[in-house]
């Protein structure tokens, strides 16, 4: 008998699908089940494996209501929607896919500098509205060599772009609390990294340690001519106070990835002429997402084969 699997979100390619196929008696739900639900309540005394994403995770409720789970796959870098000290206590095993998606990550959080410090889409727009030939004014940028890039959590993700920013001329900065690689660039301070910097670029992990770090004080001493790139998680930011600074002109320009309620985007962003907005897609290319479903896979499989996971999240 296959052990059953219960496979939640939207993301999956026919090549996960298959892998998990091929291993697992799987139940696929595109979100959380609802309690009530009566076709999840016949499967779910045998559900032994939940093969999750980053941002739909597992609820407290969903583990409860999962007597014999063993293994949480989570198919992403972030844990932030599991919740681990539960997952713990019921000797449950958490893995994630770390590293395999780092180096695209970076580059879309390169990307999204680039795009809104020389404003790619406003440029887009104004050629395809016809605005060029009607000699309609447009904004100049600003260029990027010797400006201060201050990175907001400098694990894997963080120093690859940094790596990726010191190429253009940048000069990165960088805070997190615990000490880091490179002491002699970290901030005291995360106020004082974003009073230095002109483009915040927030790497951290989500969950509740990092709630609305970026609040309206950081994004005041980044100020009018600073920019806020966001690819870490919506969460980390409190977007009220980021949509009243943009508005008013109080922070110069945001290149958000991440929203606190994905999918919906906070509608007083869209009149906005300072933002780029991307959906959550900074590991979404074909080779990153393959690694991804591979790795999530691998994990389950180690599993049930009792052989030590590939990438445990400790
Ligand atoms: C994905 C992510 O969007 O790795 C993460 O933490 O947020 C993303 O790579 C998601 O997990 C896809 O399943």
């Amino acid at each position: 008998m296959k052990p059953e699997i219960l496979v939640l979100g939207g993301v999956w390619s026919q090549e996960v699908r298959d892998q998990v196929q091929q291993a697992f008696q799987c139940h696929f739900a595109p979100s959380i089940p609802v309690a009530g639900d009566a076709a999840f309540e016949a499967i779910a005394g045998g559900v032994r494996a939940v093969l999750t994403t980053g941002t739909v995770g597992v609820t407290p409720a969903l583990i409860a209501s999962l007597p014999a789970l063993e293994i949480v796959a989570v198919h992403g870098v972030g844990v932030d929607a599991v919740p681990l000290a539960l997952l713990a206590d019921k000797n449950i095993h958490v893995t994630n896919t770390p590293d395999v998606l780092t180096d695209d990550v970076a580059d879309f959080a390169v990307t999204l500098l680039l795009s809104t410090a020389r404003r790619l889409p406003q440029l887009d727009r104004y050629v395809r509205d016809g605005q060029w030939p009607a000699k309609a004014p447009l904004t100049q940028a600003r260029s990027l060599k010797g400006k201060v890039a201050g990175i907001v959590g400098f694990g894997r993700i963080g120093q690859a772009v940094a790596g990726r920013l010191q190429g253009f001329g940048i000069e990165v900065r960088y805070f997190q609390r615990s000490a880091g690689p490179a002491p002699e660039k970290r901030c005291a301070s995360l106020l004082a990294l974003a009073e230095e910097s002109d483009y915040l670029v927030l790497c951290m992990p989500g969950g509740a340690d990092t709630r609305h770090m970026i609040d309206a004080q950081v994004l005041e001493a980044l100020g009018p001519q600073g920019t806020l790139v966001n690819i870490a998680r919506g969460s980390v930011v409190d977007e009220a106070a980021l949509v009243a600074a943009l508005r008013d002109g109080r922070l110069g320009a945001a290149g958000l990835d991440v929203f606190d309620d994905e999918p919906n985007v906070p509608a007083a962003l869209f009149g906005l002429d300072n933002v780029v907005l991307t959906p959550h897609v900074g590991s979404f290319t074909v080779e990153a997402r393959r690694a991804m479903g591979r790795l999530a896979v691998a994990n389950l499989v180690a599993h049930f084969s009792g052989e030590p996971l590939p990438t445990p999240v400790v």
